[in-house]
């Protein structure tokens, strides 16, 4: 239960005056009724909203699959370009959907959104990081020996990466599967055997799978069986 002008604040209707204002109108109907007190406790979970005559989705708990294409930054916002945020509705923004974890301004592929801030976390924490696979286009002839070197960990600059498995696809293509999720991870590694990468896509995020029927640039809720498995991945039990 919460207020209802609470309520119509985190969905991003207005400031609290601006949605008071308009609930004293009588433009908030709830359960189909017209409520004029601002401070009327709602339940969140069940009731409808129509707001103006227009019906309103007021859920506040979202978990989303992004098919992202490239050149988007995955970022909440940025001043200067795009981002991922600019393919969902305002209103997802508003009630806190954040993207866990980064994928490079032209990486394509899976990206997971979720309000769910300890979920975020959790799944994004050094203990409890989630496998990632990528498909990596290089510039060259990949070989059992970028095998071997992938599956020992590699040395970088400034962090030794550890184990990942690399299985060719292709001449020049290979999937990689990581455990960890530093800067620009997959690509520092394809450097540091010899190849660039020139085209890099994600295909599963944990236990998420990307939808092969989500074309670029289109988005999708999780179904209730990819929740409870991204929820399983973080130790966590699904919040009622
Ligand atoms: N590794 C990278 O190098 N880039 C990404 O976007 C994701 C993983």
């Amino acid at each position: 239960m919460l207020r209802l002008d609470r309520w119509l604040v985190t969905l991003g209707v207005g400031s609290r005056s601006e949605v008071q204002k308009l609930v004293r109108r009588g433009g908030v109907k709830v359960n189909g009724t017209t409520v004029t007190d601002p401070g009327k406790q709602v339940d969140e979970s069940t009731a409808s909203l129509q707001v103006q005559g227009q019906p309103l989705d007021g859920r506040l708990t979202r978990h989303v699959m992004l098919h992202k294409p490239a050149g988007l930054l995955t970022a909440a916002r940025d001043k200067k370009q795009p981002t991922v945020m600019d393919l969902l509705p305002e209103a997802y923004a508003a009630i806190g959907c954040m993207p866990v974890g980064r994928l490079d301004k032209d990486t394509t592929g899976l990206l997971f959104l979720t309000t769910d801030g300890e979920l975020n976390h959790r799944l994004l924490s050094p203990g409890r990081h989630v496998d990632k696979t990528y498909r990596a286009e290089t510039d060259g002839a990949l070989t059992q020996e970028h095998v071997d070197a992938f599956a020992v960990g590699l040395h970088l600059s400034d962090f030794d990466a550890q184990p990942a498995k690399l299985e060719i696809i292709g001449p020049d293509t290979g999937l990689v599967t990581v455990h960890e999720g530093k800067f620009h991870q997959v690509k520092r590694m394809f450097s540091a055997v010899g190849r660039e990468v020139t085209a890099l896509h994600r295909l599963s995020f944990g236990s998420l799978r990307l939808d092969e029927t989500l074309p670029e640039g289109e988005w999708r809720e999780l179904t209730e069986d990819e929740i409870a498995a991204l929820y399983a991945d973080a130790q966590m039990e699904v919040p009622t």
